[in-house]
């Protein structure tokens, strides 16, 4: 029997995603921000709540035993080996991102993005003094591929590939083949890769997702991974993640970024719920519901849709659909307000994620099956206004 996970209710708790507009006083269904409205797993609610009840929330010693949790998690759930030394660990994917930018580049160095891809990444490359090289990614029929060539070219100029792995916002999970191609790419034209795998756990059924650091040390590739327990546990607010570097010069650079940034201090929460994460059995079930909910939600979004001219792209990996609304010939942004003003859904425009985006919207499947029938049903009801009310 499957089992999938529950919603609970975060208006009023000062969540940026149900709170930032009074999601709940003026009905709106929020799916935009990447986090989502399942409760955290118990025994990591638990190990928090065990650690609050210790009245002192003074700074942190980290513990020995969260590094050997990191890698015996890659190690069991993905066959890929590293160890302890190889983990650095900071507040969150994007710090850690900006401190690698900044250890591995010089000024005005190119760093090659795929797009549109998580917006972050734009303002980390630019924000450390470097710029940025997009190779657009080929949507075809709605199905996402890599221009080969054109990164290549790219690949010449560009000291540094940022590897989004799944795909925010496209939804792939890069096959072997693919990681195996950009790797000997980055390889010949010596480019440093920053593997961002947050979405990692989050795999739909028939698709795998390949730790791209397995293809990176079959061919003795620079590289870093970086990881979270954020997007899989819902624990984005405890602030924590972690670089994989196994190269140990590149470590000490990178340690030194993160500590010019000031950005080295974990909290003591994040710590015990990245250990139980990753140590306790229940949260792998968790996962397992979690990719189970996720998937009949995206099912049950492009059943509501099928009927219409806006093209579902394949969800592989994450929890969020990118959808194809080029139909309604009216620039994304316009869209975007226009569902949330009148129809009740508040969903990203595609533009945030480079000009690639505009035409499309990113929708966080990340809820109850029924609040995704709902906002699919005032997409619906837009799409008649717009499209058959024309
Ligand atoms: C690809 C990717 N990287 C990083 C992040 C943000 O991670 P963090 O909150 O740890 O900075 C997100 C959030 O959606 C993301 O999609």
């Amino acid at each position: 029997m499957k089992h999938y996970l529950k919603t609970v209710n975060r208006s009023h708790t000062n969540s940026y995603k149900w709170d930032s507009i009074d999601c709940k006083e003026q009905n709106i269904i929020p799916l935009w921000v990447a986090d989502m409205d399942f409760a955290t797993p118990k025994p990591i609610v638990d190990a928090v709540v065990q650690r609050a009840k210790h009245p002192v929330y003074g700074y942190v010693k980290v513990p020995n035993e969260y590094k050997e949790a990191v890698c015996n998690w890659f190690e069991t759930q993905h066959e890929w080996h590293t160890e302890p030394q190889d983990v650095i660990y900071t507040t969150s994917v994007v710090t850690a991102i900006s401190a690698i930018i900044k250890a591995v580049t010089k000024n005005k160095d190119r760093v090659l993005i795929q797009t549109p891809v998580y917006n972050c990444f734009f303002s980390s490359i630019e924000n450390n003094g470097c710029k940025i090289l997009a190779n657009s990614l080929i949507n075809k029929d709605g199905e996402y591929s890599i221009d080969f060539e054109f990164f290549e070219m790219m690949a010449r100029q560009a000291s540094v590939f940022i590897l989004c792995n799944p795909h925010n916002p496209a939804g792939r999970c890069w096959t072997e083949s693919e990681l195996d191609k950009m790797a000997l790419i980055c390889k010949r034209h010596k480019v440093f890769v920053i593997a961002d795998e947050i979405h990692c756990e989050i795999i739909m059924p028939g698709y795998k997702y390949t730790p791209f650091g397995i293809i990176a040390d079959k061919h003795k590739l620079n590289y870093v991974q970086c990881s979270s327990i954020s997007k899989t546990f819902n624990t984005a607010g405890l602030h924590i993640a972690n670089i994989i570097c196994k190269n140990e010069k590149y470590r000490e650079q990178i340690i030194q970024a993160i500590n010019a940034n000031e950005v080295g201090e974990v909290n003591p929460f994040g710590v015990e719920a990245l250990i139980t994460a990753y140590t306790n059995r229940e949260c792998k079930f968790y996962i397992r519901d979690l990719n189970n909910t996720i998937y009949d939600n995206y099912l049950l979004a492009k059943e509501k849709l099928k009927n219409t001219k806006i093209v579902v792209t394949p969800l592989e990996g994450t929890y969020l659909m990118w959808i194809d609304i080029r139909c309604f010939g009216k620039k994304v942004a316009m869209v975007k307000k226009e569902l949330l003003r009148n129809y009740h859904i508040w969903v990203n425009e595609g533009t945030m994620y480079g000009s690639d985006g505009e035409g499309f919207l990113r929708i966080n499947l990340a809820t109850s099956p029924e609040r995704i029938e709902a906002a699919m049903n005032y997409l619906l009801e837009y799409y008649n206004d717009k499209i058959n009310g024309k």
